[in-house]
């Protein structure tokens, strides 16, 4: 999504309590996965539940332009021909994943082994992240890198003709520092190994498990230390996506802040990397519960249901769990700030290289509705007026992040004064059904400009 048009306003406005049941799409992380792994195995890999958000589209393009037949069959249905490890035919023309630092990221890690060259860009968003911290273990395996300065894209890279194995702890967490890593490593002779001080998503290792590779995860002294075997033969796979955690949580979190709510949002993915706001949010007081406890296509799911919690109160989140729950700061501050208390959010400098600066996003924009927000270099506080005490009021900027749009529409859904953000195009990135989602529950989202 390089641009999408002209930017598209909308506003949430408080009504009456959202009821049923939300069907989130699925999930983000899981679906870039899927495509690129039926891309390196031989034959076809079939794929339900695909979230079709742009970013998943983006990385679906990307996997045929390096050569994988991608079909989509029906809505969420999807099939991938691979090409096998190492198989990548060099791309026409120039890689654009959109807003994606995912679909980027691990794409480069796949070709970076591959004797071939591939540039990739992307919109404004994502070519002003860092991709050294991609790019610089990339080196070790022998990858060429050339982008703008401090690591940007628009970059060009040139994967290592007679790639060697590499043994590398990431500095930061980032299952996208890790995924990119390994995905280099399929191609490399002898064993990749990836360390990481603290657990990030593991659905990259899952996932090449399921394909048949040997993946092994052992806790070091470091941390969490994982071995791949280079050069696997991939067999394709029936891959079932669980439904999106990361998008469950903003009807989730509505629920809890909008008078007289009862919603209920199945199937969705509870991998313990990637739960931890449900686990902060109970510890706030949330009347939240899982049900139907069950395992889909290796991955833990349940159905969550969450109600109206007028009696939250604000916590310190364990700085360990912030791995877990990255994704969520945005919304848990929304959240925070209709709790009684401090909610103080530490040890999260990297919200600062998401799709926006998301500390400063929301600093910002909570301001502008009326709560008092403190924030350091990795951390914020977010002083909570407790339930029904937001007055909002206030038109937030999306900064191309659909994250951010989504949180001060949920905001909006609570507050005394609707809110509005300026933008709300970047939501179709990873939950294009959002707007029809949330009015189904009985949320009130309008594009009037107003
Ligand atoms: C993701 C990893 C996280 C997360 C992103 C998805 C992934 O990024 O924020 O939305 O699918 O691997 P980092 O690796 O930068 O933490």
């Amino acid at each position: 999504m390089s641009s999408h048009g002209p930017a598209q306003k909308m506003t949430a406005r408080a009504i009456g309590p959202l009821k049923g049941v939300a069907e989130v799409p699925g999930d983000k992380s899981i679906s870039h996965r899927a495509l690129i792994l039926g891309a390196m195995a031989v034959g076809e890999t079939r794929i339900s539940g695909l979230l079709e958000g742009q970013d998943v589209l983006d990385t679906a393009k990307a996997m045929a332009a390096f050569g994988a037949e991608v079909i989509q069959h029906g809505p969420g249905e999807w099939s991938v021909h691979g090409v096998g490890v190492g198989g990548f035919a060099e791309p026409e023309d120039v890689i654009d994943c959109g807003n994606s630092g995912t679909g980027v990221r691990l794409i480069m890690g796949t070709m970076a082994t591959s004797n071939i060259t591939a540039t990739f860009t992307g919109d404004a968003s994502l070519r002003s992240r860092p991709m050294g911290r991609i790019t610089d273990p990339l080196a070790l395996f022998g990858t060429q890198a050339v982008g703008r300065a401090g690591g940007r894209l628009p970059m060009t890279l040139v994967g290592a003709a007679d790639p060697v194995p590499v043994d590398y702890l990431t500095p930061m967490a980032s299952a996208q520092v890790k995924s990119a890593v390994l995905l280099a490593g399929l191609n490399a002779p002898g064993q990749t190994v990836v360390t990481e001080r603290v657990a990030t998503r593991d659905h990259t290792e899952r996932m090449l498990r399921g394909f048949g590779a040997e993946v092994t995860t052992e806790v070091s002294e470091d941390g969490y230390r994982i071995t791949l075997t280079g050069q696997p033969e991939l067999s394709p796979q029936t891959i079932t996506v669980p439904r999106d955690p990361s998008s469950a949580a903003f009807p989730v979190c509505a629920a809890l802040i909008v008078p007289g709510s009862d919603v209920l949002v199945p199937n969705i993915g509870l991998n313990p990397t990637r739960a931890g706001l449900f686990a902060t949010l109970q510890e706030m007081g949330a009347d939240l519960t899982f049900e139907n406890p069950r395992e889909a296509g290796g991955e833990p799911v349940a159905d969550l249901r969450a109600r109206y919690s007028p009696d939250m109160t604000g916590i310190a989140v364990p700085t360990d769990r912030a791995a877990s729950m990255i994704d969520e700061y945005p919304i848990l501050s929304v959240v925070a700030s209709f709790a009684k208390g401090q909610t103080v959010m530490a040890g999260v400098h990297e919200l600062r290289v998401k799709e926006s600066d998301r500390i400063d996003a929301m600093a910002v924009g909570l301001r502008a509705c009326g709560v008092t927000v403190d924030e350091t270099e990795d951390s914020f506080t977010v002083h909570g007026l407790g339930a029904g005490g937001v007055p909002g009021g206030a038109t937030a900027e999306a900064r191309l992040d659909h994250r951010i749009a989504m949180s001060f529409l949920i905001c909006g859904m609570a507050s005394q004064r609707p809110v509005s953000v300026d933008d709300a195009g970047p939501i179709v990135t990873s939950f294009p059904i959002f707007e029809a989602l949330m009015k189904n529950l009985g949320a009130s989202l309008s594009r009037d400009n107003g």
